[in-house]
């Protein structure tokens, strides 16, 4: 059997990957501005740990030792993305010019160790000063939006290799704004509806800027997709699962790709459909240099609604109780490039999980389930690779233990340790094994 390595081609990009307000900390310095995660974490119960981003893992600060980090493990690419509260505080009126220079020189270090800068614009932290005027919901947002996409390219595009516009749109629009369980905090059903389409113009119109400003990077979006699959044979759980499968995967992926949402989730939502105006289907619908695609788990859907748990099936489970099912990324990926025959290469731009054997113990996190994990979901593209898939790329969801949203430290998805005590950096086993595996590779 051909070695896992030899499976992938000798310009495929690998990466680790991480976001701003995850990271970096230094939530108040250099003219930076309020987020709507730095609000979020003040309400009580929002965050699991009542945890924030004031100092995260102080990324902000050990940009250089961070930097060498990144280079030992031997990837030739790194996803990051920018805080916009950081470039323009209040995200409309005047920008900051120190705002970016932390950036710079973050970008600048890759480049001198030969490493691919991929930055992602809008990893979820919008500027508060925006959200005061109605957030991703008031259509002025979209606009704000393509300004500070334009300074960014304006300063650093000559050496981003890529420029993602939105990361994973469905988790800003859904938890953030139906659920409620992520920042902003609201819970309204047509909101979300809204807030989605904002997110999709704003990307399209964002991608048509930049290409006229000249592009150098390959530009597109990240979206969170997993299979989708009914719970039984019963039509009526195939019906709901093609439903649910409509509302996070085609939701986006039909306009970016064909230009109209799906009909049955129109049909689904009614009154609360969001308002489109004319223009904005073909402005969504650009062409794409690349697809980001986070895969974690799959989904399984039943039509009663009940929770289809995988831990209580006694099936493998990371320690957000997420299903390891690296076969879904296969079919996922075969999926994808058999309902957008447009596909442009895909990167694996996040996966990775979250697990038990986390601990530090005598200097070392000896973490078999993530090597394993990564291992398996490496094949799964090798695998998708084999049936035609255009693969370019695979990143690690995580360079390092971050801050895990409104689970806040309690998750773990680094191949690095972080103790947040110290901000001692100590790569795990898996660091070691990713490591290993790029030598391999390169040969
Ligand atoms: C996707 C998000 O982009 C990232 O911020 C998050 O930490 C991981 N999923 C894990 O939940």
């Amino acid at each position: 059997m051909n070695p896992l390595h030899r499976q992938f081609p000798a310009d495929f990009v690998w990466g680790v990957a991480t976001s701003s307000f995850q990271i970096e900390g230094a939530a108040h310095e250099d003219g930076k501005g309020e987020s709507i995660w730095d609000r979020f974490c003040k309400q009580p119960g929002a965050i699991a740990d009542a945890s924030n981003g004031d100092v995260a893992c102080d990324h902000f600060h050990r940009l250089d030792s961070d930097l060498d980090l990144i280079a030992s493990l031997g990837v030739n690419a790194y996803r990051f993305s920018i805080a916009w509260p950081r470039v323009q505080a209040l995200g409309h009126g005047e920008f900051n010019p120190r705002g970016l220079d932390f950036y710079e020189r973050l970008v600048d270090g890759l480049r001198q160790r030969g490493i691919q800068a991929w930055a992602t614009l809008n990893h979820w932290d919008l500027p508060q000063g925006l959200q005061d005027r109605g957030g991703w919901n008031d259509r002025d947002t979209v606009h704000r939006f393509v300004d500070y996409a334009r300074h960014v390219q304006a300063r650093l595009g000559d050496r981003l290799h890529g420029i993602t516009t939105h990361n994973e749109p469905w988790v800003i629009a859904t938890l953030g704004h139906d659920q409620g369980n992520f920042a902003p905090g609201i819970k309204s059903r047509k909101i979300a509806a809204q807030v989605s389409h904002h997110l999709l113009l704003s990307h399209g119109l964002a991608m048509q800027s930049l290409r006229a400003d000249g592009a150098k990077s390959q530009l597109g979006i990240v979206l969170n997709l997993s299979s989708t699959v009914p719970a039984t044979a019963m039509p009526a759980d195939i019906a709901a699962a093609d439903l649910a499968d409509s509302r996070s995967r085609r939701w986006y992926a039909d306009p970016l790709f064909k230009g109209h949402y799906p009909a049955d989730v129109l049909a689904e939502l009614g009154a609360d459909a969001p308002i489109v105006q004319a223009g904005d289907m073909a402005a969504i619908a650009q062409p794409m240099d690349y697809l980001g695609i986070n895969y974690y788990t799959r989904s399984v859907i039943a039509a009663s609604g009940e929770d289809w748990n995988a831990k209580g099936r006694g099936l493998p489970v990371s320690d957000m109780d997420w299903e390891i099912y690296p076969r879904g990324l296969t079919d996922l990926l075969v999926q994808m490039h058999r309902d957008y025959p447009a596909l442009p290469p895909v990167y694996i731009t996040e996966n990775g999980g979250a697990f038990k054997d986390d601990a530090l113990a005598q200097g070392r996190v000896q973490d078999d389930d993530r090597i394993a994990y990564l291992r398996e979901h490496i094949a799964a593209v090798a695998r998708a690779m084999q049936q035609g898939v255009p693969m370019a790329g695979y990143m690690v969801w995580s360079l390092m233990d971050n801050f895990e949203w409104a689970s806040g430290y309690l998750k773990r998805f680094g191949i690095v340790h972080v103790d947040y005590a110290t901000q001692a950096r100590t790569p795990k086993a898996s660091a070691e094994w990713y490591r290993q595996f790029l030598r391999d590779w390169r040969g």
